[in-house]
């Protein structure tokens, strides 16, 4: 049986109470593709009566389940590139310019977790020297199963073609059956932790450098908004922002100065 109008409002809904994440009308394919495979786990009569389980009790273990389905995961090692490059060539070596301060990086909506990697990969190749203390890397998801995963460490050899440089296979990651596993010395540099960004933040210090990428398109404006004005508060004046590419801090252009760093779609908060 296909989705009916309701079920498909009641996703909608669900999806926009728990995450903030927008759903639009005419991805219903989306529904059906992504949550036929829990109907069929769980032992379920057809995706009507997982939608009803999911009405009647939206914090069970089996409506998280459908949360996560919902969530595009998207994601691969070294994403975009330049905004790596940006880092490695001129944000972090300026940073350095002060001993004293502990250089913090946030990768929020990090998913399976090749964003913070592709971070600690970038400071373990071209920043060794650097006492790890020094440059602390915090990674949030509201997933706990890309959490988990993240913290596994294990990918895929089609994740790994996915963005690696070739040599760093060999340096940093070891064989693990199948999969290949991120090395102990890189997973340690990053503390990895449940975050919903539509939620208070807690416990996160000043940052230096947020890496917010392809997560706000999900959201509507106000949602959006109300994001970028706590990044604002996090940020380190001065700090940097990276956004995914054509994203834009629309309504805070005020704060958040477009820098020249080539494609990084990287914004430098300015200083009070
Ligand atoms: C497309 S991935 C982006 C991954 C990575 N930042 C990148 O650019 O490659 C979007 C991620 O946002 C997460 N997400 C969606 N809504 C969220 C929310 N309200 N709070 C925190 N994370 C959220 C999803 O779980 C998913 O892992």
């Amino acid at each position: 049986m296909s989705l009916t109008a309701d079920d498909f409002q009641s996703i909608q809904k669900f999806l926009l109470e728990n995450s903030a994440v927008r759903l639009a009308s005419g991805k219903e394919y989306l529904v059906e593709g992504r949550l036929q495979a829990i109907v069929y786990k769980e032992d379920l009569e057809d995706l009507h009566a997982l939608i009803n389980e999911v009405k009647k009790n939206p914090n069970s273990g089996l409506s998280k389940q459908v949360l996560e389905a919902m969530l595009t995961n998207e994601t691969s090692f070294f994403r975009d590139r330049h905004p790596f490059e940006t880092l490695k060539t001129a944000i972090i070596p300026a940073l350095l310019k002060n001993p004293d301060q502990q250089i913090r990086i946030w990768s929020a909506a990090c998913s399976s977790g090749q964003e913070p990697y592709s971070l600690a990969l970038l400071l373990a190749d071209s920043f060794s020297w650097i006492e790890k203390p020094k440059i602390k890397i915090v990674a949030t998801d509201i997933s706990a199963s890309m959490l988990e995963k993240c913290q596994s460490g294990l990918y895929t050899q089609f994740e790994i073609l996915r963005g690696l440089p070739p040599h760093y296979l060999p340096r940093f990651f070891e064989r693990a059956d199948s999969q290949w596993k991120i090395k102990k010395e890189i997973r340690d540099r990053i503390e990895f932790r449940y975050l919903n960004l539509y939620e208070q933040w807690e416990g996160l210090l000043p940052m230096d450098i947020v890496f917010i990428r392809n997560v706000l398109i999900y959201f509507n404006s106000d949602v959006k908004m109300a994001i970028l004005e706590k990044i604002r508060t996090v940020l380190k004046p001065g700090g940097y922002l990276f956004l995914g590419s054509g994203e834009t801090p629309d309504g805070f252009e005020k704060y958040f100065e477009s820098t020249d760093f080539s494609t990084s779609s990287c914004y430098k908060l300015t200083l009070p």
